[in-house]
């Protein structure tokens, strides 16, 4: 089916929640692996929004991925526990060695970075998740390892 089509489906499967709008962008993001701009005024009109309020909201949350991600997703723990481990430098660290920042895809399509707020592994920060599976204590060894998973 087309974007349209496919999202109306998940809007309806939505529809009776109070204050869907969350919900059902999560739902597009999980039917699409991002929200496409085509879904946005389908949204608006079935909820009876504007369409400015559905792309403010889709916008704001940087959950919401605006492009299909990368054939990796790694995600950096940004939160205070990680932030006093060094997850800045962590962060530069990547954000050099892969050409992307944060929110950001790779050009060759690799991988997709995202800031991420406590993965539950303080007590192992600075703290990473790779395509879902976390990653604690990340020095620059583990960097180095993190980049070459995504390249291979
Ligand atoms: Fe990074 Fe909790 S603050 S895992």
């Amino acid at each position: 089916a087309d974007v349209a089509a496919r999202t109306a489906m998940v809007v309806d499967e939505h529809g009776a929640l109070e204050g869907p709008l969350l919900p059902i962008l999560h739902g597009i993001q999980e039917e699409f692996g991002y929200v496409p701009v085509e879904a946005l005024p389908v949204i608006a009109d079935k909820l009876n929004l504007s369409r400015a309020e559905v792309h403010g909201v889709a916008t704001f949350y940087h959950d919401y991925r605006k492009h299909p991600a990368g054939r990796h997703v790694l995600k950096l723990c940004q939160a205070e526990a990680c932030q006093s481990m060094g997850s800045d430098q962590v962060a530069a660290m990547v954000k050099s060695a892969l050409g992307v920042g944060f929110h950001e895809t790779a050009a060759d399509g690799s991988v997709t970075l995202e800031p991420v707020y406590c993965l539950g592994l303080c007590a192992c920060a600075p703290a990473a998740m790779l395509d879902g599976a976390v990653i604690g204590r990340i020095d620059a060894d583990v960097v180095d390892e993190i980049v070459a998973g995504v390249r291979s």
